[in-house]
């Protein structure tokens, strides 16, 4: 039995109402992105990186759900015969409300905080603001999101590498295939011999990369494609 493994980008979460980063609403919302996700731009103006990751907090939590795509992917995880990992470029948790357990977040967790201080990273629901102590030192002035920002190493490289290279499958869900190293995945388990399929509304940078090419919304796609991965059995390959 072979094991799967799954990106996600912020396609995925498109149909929840999470807005992409490249879409025509594209997330930045009219700010250069080295003010908001570089931690240059957080050493210059941290109340305005705050603001922006603090709006994003107050929409997750209200009101938006995880969609079909998620829900396939949680039932994958506890009916496939082999394993299967979602590594998820997303900052949301909507895999985890979904039900997926094996999960690995690799430009980290909107609802964490983290302190520059002493390193502790904690549940964060509330919004954060540079006056805000840390829980552990209770020192302020060091909290800030528990992401990963342009210039920043992400989280779990070895761990996914490790994951890929024993792949039977890499499935590649709503992603542009534009930011590295996730859009390297595909090369790496392809080597080391797993099939390859990508979902996405349209063609990616990365289309070219895979073995096959899926076109349509995560919404309709994954489910399907669930449907066939279960009824074929425990080969993903
Ligand atoms: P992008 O916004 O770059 O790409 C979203 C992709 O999802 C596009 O290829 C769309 O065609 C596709 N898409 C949109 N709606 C979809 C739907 N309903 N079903 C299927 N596909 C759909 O987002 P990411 O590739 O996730 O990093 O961006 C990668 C990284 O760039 C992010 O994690 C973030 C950003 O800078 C950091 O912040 C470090």
């Amino acid at each position: 039995m072979k094991s799967i493994v799954v990106l996600t980008g912020a396609g995925i979460s498109a149909e929840s109402g999470v807005p992409t980063f490249r879409g025509d609403d594209g997330l930045w919302e009219g700010h250069p992105v080295e003010d908001v996700a570089t931690p240059e731009g957080f050493a210059r103006d941290p109340e305005l990186v705050h603001s922006f990751y603090n709006g994003r907090r107050s929409k997750l939590l209200g009101g938006i759900e995880p969609n079909a795509a998620h829900l396939a992917l949680a039932r994958l995880e506890r009916e496939f015969a082999g394993d299967v990992t979602v590594v998820t470029q997303n900052i949301d948790d909507l895999h985890e409300r979904a039900g997926s357990r094996c999960l690995l977040h690799m430009h980290g967790e909107l609802l964490k905080s983290r302190c520059g201080n002493c390193g502790t990273v904690a549940e964060c629901r509330q919004d954060l603001q540079t006056g805000v102590a840390c829980g552990c030192c209770g020192k302020s002035g060091g909290l800030r999101p528990h992401v990963v920002w342009f210039g920043e190493m992400p989280f779990h490289l070895d761990e996914i590498t490790g994951l890929l290279c024993r792949a039977g499958l890499f499935l590649s869900i709503g992603t542009s295939g534009l930011v590295y190293p996730a859009a390297g995945f595909v090369a790496t388990a392809r080597a080391a011999g797993a099939r390859t399929v990508e979902i996405n509304l349209e063609q990616s940078a990365g289309t070219i990369c895979f073995g096959e090419s899926r076109r349509g919304a995560a919404g309709e796609l994954v489910p399907a494609f669930v449907d066939e991965l279960l009824a074929g059995g425990d080969d993903a390959g």
